[in-house]
């Protein structure tokens, strides 16, 4: 099943008495060359983000603050991944269906990605996606 491909990445942690620092290499710590980041913040309670799947592009998506849940869908079966530490990815490969719920109050979700944005690399309708997987 494709959603066995969505994987938590558990990234390096330099613990110091001062706080800790965690850093991200791209091709190291995520599977893909990192060419764009973006975060979610001031996002209302109850608001789903997300809705989307990807052609091709891959992400790594992190809680940096606070919590939210993702589900993630192949087109198939369908998970929930609650994300509520800065220390881990979310890794999503292409062609999963993804939506964003349940954000805490105050969480910021940064998101790296493998290219630049495109919305010809999105699909936005539920079964479109579907019929272009496996199950569909
Ligand atoms: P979208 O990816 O649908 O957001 P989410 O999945 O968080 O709900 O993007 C929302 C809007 O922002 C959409 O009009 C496209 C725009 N956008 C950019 O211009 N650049 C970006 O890198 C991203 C992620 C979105």
């Amino acid at each position: 099943m494709d959603i066995e491909r969505c994987k938590l990445i558990e990234l390096p942690v330099v613990q110091n008495p001062q706080g800790n620092l965690t850093f991200i290499e791209g091709d190291r710590h995520v599977p893909f060359p990192i060419e764009r980041v973006y975060y979610l913040y001031d996002v209302p309670g109850g608001a789903t983000r997300g809705g989307h799947a990807h052609r091709a592009l891959e992400q790594l998506i992190i809680a940096i603050t606070g919590s939210f849940d993702v589900i993630v869908d192949d087109g198939s079966a369908r998970r929930k991944v609650t994300l509520n530490r800065s220390r881990i990815g979310l890794y999503m490969p292409a062609m999963i269906w993804r939506e964003l719920i349940n954000f805490s109050s105050g969480a910021v979700c940064v998101v790296l990605a493998s290219a630049h944005y495109d919305e010809s690399d999105y699909f936005r309708d539920y079964e479109e996606f579907r019929a272009a997987t496996e199950a569909g």
